[in-house]
């Protein structure tokens, strides 16, 4: 043990610390966090993020090598991209954490399941993430892995955040730094299936994770093709598709609320609406709209500034929707970003994170997520 080991063994155990490894439900402070997708360094580079408007970083994202259940950078980082991270935003917040996500929406959750499936590739894959955190000065280490399909598959995943958190705390002991912060990004609901389908181990996360970040977003897009529909929707009469419904699952089944970072969208989803007077959620439309159907919030302030697009607030869904012509997009503003962190406080959620930092206007929804929740 070193002097700085033992400094921090004192300080954690004064509770001045960083949280305890056995006790992070009494982690209280609140979470501002923002995911940066490192193909978005050329527009977006990392030094450019507003740091000072969160506590939490992530790099998005690193790969699961499905030959080795190594976790290596993505193909067209060279290491520069998620070696220069934690340094440029801590520029500008010292305080600030980062932490590696690994995987995405678009990884195979093949490789995943396959990884999680045995000790080995579990091994692999705990003890390459642990050395690529340590390596390159990351203060923790997400797994993002969409999305579990199986019981099985469920089961597994509550056996690797159990050995993770068990080797990062060993790791923690041998290096004498603070523990690495272990998340995972999941489901808007506990179980697939808008709650009808395998549940997440909600025993083992809470026992072993700091907290999970719900992605509350992405409930209707162009894959619906023939209506529109808000996909951040806090409340739905209609379905169990909705923010209110997810979370109500999550805390049902048990999970902390101080476990739980809810998601926020700084991006819309657009269609192509079919009669240009028919214009609400639920409009008939006749596919996916403008940007791929994916509009960033900042393309999508310009749109409507450029299109003099009629702008509505929905109360239901607590969303916002805009169409000009055949041009819809459902989407959240400054006020509705406001409302779903309203949500979250009165819920005793640990915070909010949004997807992505790199896709605000002018930092217009990080801002006033942050200044909803203080
Ligand atoms: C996986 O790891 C192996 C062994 O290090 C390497 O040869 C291969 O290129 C990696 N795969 C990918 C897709 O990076
Ligand atoms: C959308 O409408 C088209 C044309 O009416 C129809 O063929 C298709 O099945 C519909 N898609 C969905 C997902 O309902
Ligand atoms: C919503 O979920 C509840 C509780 O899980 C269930 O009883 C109900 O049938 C669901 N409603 C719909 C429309 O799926
Ligand atoms: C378009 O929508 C308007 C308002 O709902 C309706 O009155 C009109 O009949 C629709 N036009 C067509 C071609 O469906
Ligand atoms: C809105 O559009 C006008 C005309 O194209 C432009 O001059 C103005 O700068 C734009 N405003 C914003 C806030 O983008
Ligand atoms: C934008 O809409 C307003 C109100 O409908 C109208 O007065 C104005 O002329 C429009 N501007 C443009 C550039 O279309």
């Amino acid at each position: 043990m070193n002097r700085l080991c033992i400094l921090t063994a004192i300080l954690a155990f004064l509770s001045l610390c960083t949280p305890s490894s056995s006790s992070y439900a009494s982690y209280q402070s609140p979470v501002k966090a923002a995911y940066w997708p490192s193909y978005s360094a050329d527009s977006h580079p990392a030094s450019s993020i507003n740091s000072a408007l969160f506590t939490h970083l992530f790099y998005a994202f690193a790969d699961l090598n499905s030959s080795t259940y190594q976790v290596q950078p993505p193909s067209y980082d060279d290491g520069s991209l998620i070696g220069g991270f934690s340094s440029a935003v801590r520029k500008t917040n010292k305080k600030v954490k980062t932490l590696i996500s690994i995987g995405g929406g678009s990884s195979d959750w093949r490789t995943f399941s396959a990884m999680a499936s045995g000790p080995p590739s579990r091994q692999s894959f705990i003890d390459s993430s642990i050395a690529l955190a340590r390596k390159y000065n990351f203060d923790g280490l997400d797994l993002d892995w969409e999305f579990p399909q199986s019981s099985t598959d469920m089961a597994n995943l509550g056996t690797l955040f159990s050995e993770w958190r068990s080797r990062a705390n060993k790791e923690s002991a041998q290096s004498g730094l603070p523990p690495l912060l272990l998340t995972a990004a999941v489901y808007y609901a506990s179980a697939l299936k808008v709650g009808n389908g395998p549940a997440y181990p909600i025993n083992y996360i809470a026992k072993n994770l700091n907290w999970v970040n719900i992605m509350a977003f992405d409930y209707h897009g162009g894959w619906e093709p023939n209506k529109t529909g808000e996909h951040t929707a806090l409340y739905d009469p209609n379905s169990n598709i909705s923010t209110n419904f997810g979370v109500g699952s999550w805390l049902k089944g048990g999970l902390p609320s101080n476990q739980a970072v809810l998601g926020l969208a700084m991006y819309g989803r657009s269609w192509i609406l079919k009669n240009t007077s028919d214009t609400g959620i639920g409009a008939a439309a006749v596919g996916a709209g403008i940007d791929d159907g994916t509009p960033f919030y900042y393309q999508i302030v310009d749109l409507i500034n450029s299109t003099n697009a009629t702008v509505v607030y929905d109360e239901t869904s607590a969303s916002v929707f805009t169409y000009s012509d055949t041009m819809w997009i459902g989407f959240d503003d400054p006020r509705s970003i406001s409302t779903k962190v309203a949500f979250l406080k009165n819920r005793g959620l640990l915070g909010y994170f949004f997807w992505t930092a790199s896709f605000d206007y002018k930092w217009s929804l990080a801002t006033a997520a942050s200044q909803a929740l203080t």
